[in-house]
C-alpha cells in the first residue's frame, strides 16, 4: 500500500505542555524554543506549546514558539473561562496557523471540583467554545476524564461542543484507565451517533498508568480517530503520555494492517528524543521501544550470530529509519564466536580459528565479571587468573577445527 492511499493521522505533540507538566521535568524558555524547533523540523502537525495563564514563562514561550513556527499549527491549552481564552489567544494569535484549546472535566469526579451540574456545565462549554471560536477559527474542545464520563452526558457535550464551532475534539484519557478494544469502540460511538460528528476530527490522549497508551491510542485510531496527542519519550503526568515515537514508528513497520500515515520524518526521531532526555533532566530507559539505548542492542550469542547474517532475523526496523548510525552489537558475556570474529575484523584482525578460540576465552573472562566489554574498557586484556592462563597455553596448540561445546554460542 502506497502512503498516498492511506489515511493520514495528524500528530499532535504536547512535551512542552503535558511533558513539561510532570514532576520535575520543567524546561527553560531557551530549551522549550529549541525543542519546538526540532519538533517542527521533524514534521509534527500540531505543537501544544504550553498553558499561556499558567505562568508569565509559559506566556512567553508560546508567544515565541508561535512567532517562530514554520510549519506546525501552534496551539496553547486554556480552562473552560473566557479570561484563560483571551490569553490564550494573546499567545498563539503571532502563529501562522494558532489554536485554542480549552477543556473541561465532565467526569462525575472532575463535574464536582467546580461544583456545577450537568446542566450548568453544559452552558458553561457552550460559551467557552462559542468564544474560542470568535477569536480563532482552529478550536480544539476537550472533555477531560472523558473514559470515565457517563456515555450520555460525553455524547450530549461533544455534540453541544460541535455546535458551537469545535473543529477537533479530543477524548482524554486522562488516568490511563481505557483499554484498546474499549478506546476504539467510544470513538466509533461518538463518530456514528453524534449530529455533526463526521464533520470535525476526533483526537485521542492517552495516559499510560496501566502501560496501555500507545495500544489505547492506535486502537483509537481504529475506531476513527485521526489525530493523535503524544509526547518524546512518553513524558508526561504520572506514567507519561504516549510516546510519539511509538506511535509513529508502530502505524509506519505496521501499515499492513494500521494503513495510516503522518508527515514526521522518523529519522529525527533519536535526536529528540536525547535533547528532550537531556533538557527535561528524564532519561529515556535502556529498553525504551524505539529510542532505548538498548532497542537496537544484541548481546546474545544466537541473536548476533543471525543478526551478523541478516539483520531482519531479529529486527523489524532498521536503526537508520529511527536515526541511528547502527546496530550496536554489544560484546559481553553471552557473546559468541560469530560476533568476536565480525568485531575483530572491524577493528582489521583476521584470525586463523584456533587464534579465535584463544581470544574467545580471553574475551569471556573477563566479560563473565564485567557488564559488557567495549573497545574503550580501561585495561583490556584484564588479568587472568593462573588456572585459566595453563588451560590457555594447551588451547594455543589446538587445532582449528577445535570441537564447540554443545551449549557454546555460534
Ligand atoms: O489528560 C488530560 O485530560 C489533559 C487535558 C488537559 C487534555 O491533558
Ligand atoms: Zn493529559
Amino acid at each position: 500500500m502506497t502512503d498516498s492511499s492511506k489515511d493520514r493521522v495528524y500528530i499532535f505533540d504536547t512535551t512542552l505542555r503535558d511533558g513539561e507538566q510532570s514532576p520535575g521535568a520543567t524546561m527553560t524558555h531557551a530549551e522549550k524554543l529549541e525543542i519546538a524547533q526540532l519538533l517542527d523540523e521533524m514534521g509534527v502537525d500540531i505543537i501544544e506549546a504550553g498553558f499561556p495563564i499558567a505562568s508569565e514563562g509559559d506566556f512567553r514561550a508560546v508567544s515565541e514558539i508561535s512567532k517562530r513556527s514554520q510549519n506546525a499549527v501552534i496551539c496553547g491549552l486554556a480552562r473552560a473561562n473566557l479570561r484563560d481564552i483571551d490569553r490564550c489567544w494573546e499567545a498563539v494569535k503571532h502563529a501562522r496557523q494558532p489554536r485554542i484549546h480549552t477543556f473541561i472535566g465532565t467526569s462525575p469526579l472532575h463535574r464536582a471540583i467546580p461544583n456545577l451540574d450537568k446542566d450548568q456545565m453544559a452552558e458553561r462549554i457552550h460559551e467557552t467554545v462559542t468564544h474560542a471560536r470568535n477569536l480563532c477559527d482552529n478550536v480544539q474542545w476537550s472533555p477531560m476524564d472523558a473514559t470515565r464520563t457517563e456515555w450520555d452526558y460525553l455524547a450530549r457535550t461533544v455534540e453541544i461542543a460541535i455546535k458551537a464551532g469545535a473543529t477537533t475534539v479530543n477524548i482524554p484519557d486522562t488516568v490511563g484507565y481505557t483499554a484498546p478494544a474499549e478506546s476504539a469502540e467510544l470513538i466509533r460511538r461518538l463518530i456514528n451517533e453524534v449530529p455533526g460528528a463526521d464533520e470535525i476530527i476526533f483526537a485521542t490522549h492517552c495516559h499510560n498508568d496501566l502501560g496501555m497508551a500507545t495500544a489505547n491510542s492506535l486502537a483509537a485510531v481504529d475506531g476513527g480517530a485521526r489525530q493523535i496527542e503524544c509526547t518524546i519519550n512518553g513524558l508526561g503526568e504520572r506514567a507519561g503520555n504516549t510516546a510519539l515515537e511509538e506511535v509513529v514508528m508502530a502505524m509506519k513497520v505496521r501499515g499492513d494492517i494500521m494503513p495510516y500515515t503522518t508527515r514526521v520524518d522518523t529519522t529525527k526521531l533519536m535526536n529528540i528524543s536525547r535533547r528532550v532526555a537531556t533538557v527535561s533532566g528524564f532519561a529515556v530507559q535502556f529498553n525504551k521501544a524505539i529510542v532505548g539505548k538498548n532497542a537496537f542492542a544484541h548481546e546474545s550469542g544466537i541473536h548476533q550470530d543471525g543478526m551478523l547474517k541478516n539483520a531482519e532475523t531479529f529486527e523489524i526496523m532498521r536503526p537508520e529509519d529511527v536515526g541511528l548510525a547502527e546496530t550496536n552489537i554489544v560484546m559481553g558475556k553471552h557473546s559468541g564466536r560469530a560476533a568476536l570474529r565480525s568485531k575483530l575484523k572491524d577493528l582489521g584482525y583476521e584470525l586463523a580459528d584456533n587464534q579465535l578460540n584463544d581470544v574467545f576465552v580471553r574475551f569471556k573472562w573477563p566479560t563473565a565479571r564485567r557488564r559488557s566489554m567495549t573497545k574503550t574498557s580501561s585495561r583490556w586484556p584484564p588479568p587472568m587468573p593462573p588456572r585459566m592462563k595453563t588451560a590457555l597455553s594447551s588451547n594455543r596448540c589446538a587445532s582449528s577445527a577445535a570441537p564447540r561445546g554443545h551449549n557454546q554460542p555460534p
